[in-house]
């Protein structure tokens, strides 16, 4: 029988919420995702608006998909009575893109206000996946030392950085390529991104990332 897979994906108040849309089709068109849970934080529902223009949804689902989705049910990440802040609750884990780095902080000081943050906890301490998109630059010591506090505690820090040994000509390149070497990596294998065979980088005209 095929995986079946429940898994939790926050958005936070981060640039690149646009890479989250491409995420989010990623895990709803495929089979082996059976449900996610989403949560948008109030700085990301601001972001939202800020990179794809347009007033802001009643559900952020709606904002990155284009419509709502039976396979992913959205919660407020105020309320902290949402499923996701128990560990009785089934789930692979929890993938965040973007993150900002002011949520690194707080999930690696172990604060949970926010369903969010107490989402994070609850798979560090279930020993659940946890995966962390980080995108800021430059980074301060305060948040290297925060990456490497979460890291030990479990987590992976998998910054949201593209890749340009498989020369991207657009920006809609660079997100697809991102998001299905992040799919890969979270074991939802995906088989259309770019691969490195120690030949050299593809021709510009012979390229299909
Ligand atoms: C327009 C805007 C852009 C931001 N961009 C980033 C960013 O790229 N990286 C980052 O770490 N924080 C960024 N921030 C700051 C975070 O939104 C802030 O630290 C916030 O507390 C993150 O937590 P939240 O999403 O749970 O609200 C930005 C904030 C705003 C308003």
């Amino acid at each position: 029988m095929g995986e079946s897979r429940r898994l939790t994906m926050a958005v936070t108040g981060a640039g690149g919420t646009r890479m989250a849309r491409y995420v989010l089709s990623a895990l709803v068109a495929d089979e082996r995702v059976a449900h996610v849970d989403l949560m948008v934080s109030g700085a990301g529902r601001k972001l939202l608006v800020h990179e794809f223009g347009g007033p802001e949804a009643a559900d952020p689902v709606e904002k990155l998909l284009g419509g709502l989705n039976k396979k992913v049910a959205s919660w407020d990440p105020d309320d902290l009575a949402g499923p996701m802040t128990s560990g009785s609750y089934s789930s692979w884990g929890m993938v965040v893109v973007p993150c900002a780095l002011g949520v690194v902080g707080r999930i690696a000081q172990g604060q949970a206000n926010t369903l969010i943050e107490r989402a994070a906890d609850v798979c560090l301490k279930e020993r659940r996946e946890l995966v962390l998109c980080v995108r800021e630059t430059p980074f301060s010591l305060i948040h290297l030392r925060n990456m490497t506090q979460v890291t030990e505690a479990g987590a992976v820090v998998y910054p949201m950085i593209p890749t340009y040994y498989n020369v991207p000509q657009t920006v809609e390149q660079m997100f697809e390529e991102f998001t299905a070497r992040l799919m890969s990596f979270i074991g939802l294998q995906q088989t259309d991104y770019y691969a490195w065979t120690g030949e050299g980088t593809p021709a510009h005209d012979d390229r299909s990332r």
